[in-house]
C-alpha cells in the first residue's frame, strides 16, 4: 500500500503545506506573510498570528489540489525546529491535533535537514555521501550528508547568516524586505569589481559575515557624506560588489571543505541557493574543480513544505515517529562531526 503524507512548515514567515504520495509531491502550497514588509524584517509575534490565520486554509488547499481527503493520510510531518518558537508552535500543535484525530503517526522534521532533502524531490539526486552548503536567512552551514537521516555539520557561521548579510545590505540601500532577491536582481546589471570589500580571515571551515556587514555600512556612510545620491547613482554596482564578496566567501570555504573531505559531489540548499551569483559560481567551480554540482529547483530553495514532506517521508520509511508529547525546538541542531 502506498504512503500518503501531509507536511506542515511554519518555522518563520511562510505558512506552507504539501501532500506527498509514494515519494512524489502532489501539492505544494505556500502562503507568504506580507505583514512584515512595513517593519523591514520578520516580527515574531505577527508571524505566529499570521500562521494561525493561514494554517487551515493552506492545508485545505493542499489537500484539494492533491485530490486527497484527510482520511486517506498515513502520516503528518511537521517542522519541529529550528525557527521562531511562536511560529513553530502553530504548525506543531496543528500537526499533533490532526495526527491524534486521525490516529496516524506524527513525524518531526529538522528544517535545515529538510532544505538539503529538497534535492530528493526531483531527479537527479546527489549520491551519498555528498557535501552541502546550506544558506538561509538564519543559517550558513557546511554539511556532510551520509544518508537521508544522517547529516553532520563540519562548518558554520560564528555570527550572522549569509541571508542576513544580504537582507541587511538591502535595508541599508533602502530596498524592501526580504532584500536578498532584490540585491540579486540589481547585481545582475552591475560591475562586481566596482567596490572591493575585504573578506574575513577565519580559520577552518567556519564563516563570519558580521565584519563584511559593518564594512558595507561604513563604506556607504563615507560615500554618502561626499555624495548624497551615491546609492541611487551606483545601486547596481554596489549590489554586484556585495554579492560578489558574499559569494566568494562561501565558495572559498566550500572549496576548502571539498578538498579536506575529498568530496566531488557538491550541493547547495536554502533560500540563498536561489541567488544567481552563487548558482553561477557553482557552475564555474564544477568546471575548474571537477565537481558534480546539484542546484535545487527555485521553488524548493526558499521555505516550503515539499521539503518537509520528502524529509518526513524518509523518516516515515525508517519508522522514526514522534510522540504526542513533543514540543517545538527553536534551536534544533544538526550534530557536528
Ligand atoms: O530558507 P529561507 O527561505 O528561510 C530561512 O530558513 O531562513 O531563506 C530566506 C533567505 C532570506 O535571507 C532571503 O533574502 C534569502 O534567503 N534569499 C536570497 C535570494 N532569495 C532568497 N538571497 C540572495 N539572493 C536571492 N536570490
Ligand atoms: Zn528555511
Amino acid at each position: 500500500m502506498g504512503v500518503i503524507l501531509l507536511a506542515i512548515e511554519s518555522s518563520c514567515d511562510e505558512t506552507a503545506a504539501a501532500v506527498l504520495k509514494d515519494g512524489k509531491i502532489l501539492a505544494n502550497v505556500v502562503a507568504n506573510q506580507t505583514v512584515h514588509e512595513q517593519y523591514g524584517g520578520v516580527v515574531p509575534e505577527l508571524a505566529s498570528r499570521e500562521h494561525q490565520k493561514n494554517i487551515i486554509p493552506v492545508v485545505a488547499q493542499a489537500l484539494q489540489e492533491a485530490k486527497i481527503t484527510k482520511s486517506e493520510l498515513n502520516a503528518v510531518a511537521f517542522t519541529r525546529g529550528p525557527g521562531l518558537l511562536g511560529a513553530l508552535l502553530v504548525g506543531t500543535s496543528f500537526a499533533k491535533g490532526l495526527a491524534l484525530s486521525l490516529n496516524i503517526p506524527l513525524v518531526e522534521v529538522n528544517h535545515m535537514e529538510a532544505h538539503i532533502m529538497a534535492h530528493f524531490i526531483d531527479e537527479p539526486h546527489p549520491p551519498f555521501p555528498f557535501l552541502c552548503l546550506t544558506v538561509s536567512g538564519g543559517h550558513t552551514q557546511l554539511v556532510i550528508v551520509s544518508a537521508p537521516t544522517k547529516m553532520h555539520i563540519i562548518g558554520e557561521t560564528i555570527d550572522d547568516a549569509v541571508g542576513e548579510a544580504f537582507d541587511k545590505t538591502a535595508k541599508l540601500l533602502g530596498l524592501p524586505y526580504p532584500g536578498g532577491p532584490m540585491v540579486d536582481a540589481y547585481a545582475q546589471k552591475g560591475n562586481p569589481r566596482a567596490f572591493p570589500f575585504t573578506k574575513p580571515n577565519i580559520e577552518g571551515l567556519n564563516f563570519s559575515f558580521s565584519g563584511v556587514k559593518t564594512a558595507i555600512l561604513y563604506f556607504l556612510r563615507a560615500q554618502l557624506k561626499d555624495n548624497p545620491d551615491f546609492i541611487t547613482e551606483n545601486l547596481a554596482d554596489i549590489c554586484a560588489s556585495v554579492q560578489h564578496t558574499l559569494v566568494s566567501i562561501l565558495l572559498d570555504k566550500l572549496k576548502q571543505a571539498a578538498q579536506q573531505y575529498q568530496c566531488r559531489h557538491i550541493a547547495i540548499a536554502g533560500g540563498v541557493s536561489a541567488n544567481s551569483g552563487l548558482r553561477q559560481a557553482l557552475e564555474t567551480a564544477a568546471q575548474t574543480e571537477g565537481w558534480q554540482v546539484y542546484l535545487p529547483a527555485f521553488e524548493y530553495c526558499t521555505d516550503n513544505a515539499a521539503m518537509i514532506a520528502i524529509a518526513g517521508y524518509h523518516k516515515y520509511l525508517a519508522q522514526d515517529f514522534s510522540s504526542q508529547a513533543i514540543s517545538p525546538m527553536p534551536r534544533m541542531p544538526i550534530p557536528t562531526l
